[in-house]
């Protein structure tokens, strides 16, 4: 652990840092029948619809671990990262953070978590960020030494060091976005959390916000709980994988297990030496003899799609086939997974890799 940063690492603990026992949330929305008869109506008895944002999820968040949370536009991510950061509380159910009701943190908690989300705003509009910086040292009594430290090392790292004096309201989306997750980063929290950090933005934004999380994950023995619509930021920084459908877990475990489980394919990427020549009609037969397919081409690289219990197989197979230089195999793409998800639901019990 990094001494650098100057606090005691805190004892571990023994439960776990995140936690969700059947937790329920249900919004009440009220609507109206149009024109005069739903007023009437409306006088009489309010009709109101009630939605089960979240219905029944069990999550176990360990020190350390780096959550990837995905599932369609209303799935209820953001509804969970609520409930477990304490910004609202469950309808039923249970939601602890560092061994506390989520809900019922105190300062001593609060000061561990840090909330970064994509729609809004944690610093001051009108500020330039290192006044909200030096702002938020104060209130969470970081050292002079700590802040000075942190400070430069965020801002190089996502490339801001000049930014850092010009108000809030006249940086760009990403340049803004990079300064939100330096405040809140700079108070060293052991529990993060992310929802949709990257949205709206570029592509180098992007990246770079991706290595410094990435960066920062790997140094520290934070928690990290990250939502995003960019599935390439959740491969890349998160080990395990929580896919929520309509309020409830469908899925929860590695991205090779999903993998397996949704399609059970790889992708096998042939690099063949330049000008080689590939007898076509003898690859094709032998790929169909393992069900396989030619998935894409581009000069000098193919990829074939195997079923992961035929690879082992066929990957001599291709060796005899093709003037091999190279061959790699990838688990499938996150996205035709995630694509597969919504098209036909994850195989097996919901929740079954628990
Ligand atoms: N404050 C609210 N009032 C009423 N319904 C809400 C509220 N917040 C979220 N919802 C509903 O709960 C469901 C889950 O929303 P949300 O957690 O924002 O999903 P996600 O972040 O996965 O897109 C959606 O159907 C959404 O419309
Ligand atoms: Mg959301």
């Amino acid at each position: 652990m990094s001494t650098r940063a100057g606090v005691d690492p805190r004892p571990a603990g023994d439960g776990p840092v995140l936690e969700a026992r059947a937790v329920r949330k249900v919004f009440r929305t009220f609507e109206r029948a149009p024109g005069l008869r739903g007023l009437i109506k409306n006088f009489v008895a309010r009709d109101h619809v009630d939605i089960a944002a979240l219905d029944g999820v069990d999550l176990r968040v360990e020190r350390g671990e780096s959550v990837g949370l995905i599932g369609a536009n209303g799935a209820g991510k953001t509804t969970l990262v609520k409930i477990l950061a304490g910004i609202v509380p469950a309808s039923s159910g249970e939601a602890r953070l560092l061994g506390r009701d989520s809900f019922d943190l105190r300062d001593a908690e609060k000061r561990r978590l840090a909330l970064v989300m994509g729609q809004k705003s944690q610093l001051w509009w009108d500020l330039p960020p290192i006044d909200s910086f030096r702002l938020l040292k104060e209130i969470y009594g970081v050292s002079d030494a700590d802040f000075g430290e942190r400070l430069n090392r965020f801002a190089s790292m996502l490339e801001v060091e000049d930014r850092l004096k010009i108000q809030l309201r006249q940086l760009s989306l990403g340049q803004r976005m990079k300064m939100e997750i330096i405040g809140a980063f700079l108070h060293s929290p052991e529990v993060v959390f992310l929802d949709e950090p990257t949205i709206g933005l570029d592509l180098i934004s992007r990246e770079t916000i991706r290595r410094f999380l990435i960066g920062l994950s790997e140094e520290r023995a934070a928690t990290f709980v990250l939502t995003s619509h960019d599935l390439e930021d959740i491969e890349e920084t998160c080990r395990r994988i929580v896919v929520l459908d309509q309020g409830k877990v469908a899925f929860d475990g590695g991205l090779t297990d999903l993998s397996r489980r949704v399609t059970g394919k790889r992708a096998v990427e042939v690099h063949v030496h330049p000008g080689a020549r590939i007898d076509e009609v003898a690859l094709a037969a032998e790929l169909s003899g393992f069900g396989a397919e030619v998935s894409g081409r581009s000069a000098g690289s193919l990829t074939v799609l195997v079923s992961a219990d035929r690879l082992a197989a066929l990957v001599p197979r291709l060796f005899t086939l093709l003037d091999v230089k190279d061959l790699s195999v990838e688990r499938q793409p996150l996205e035709h997974l995630i694509r597969e998800i919504y098209r036909r639901g994850v195989d097996g019990p919901a929740g079954g890799a628990v």
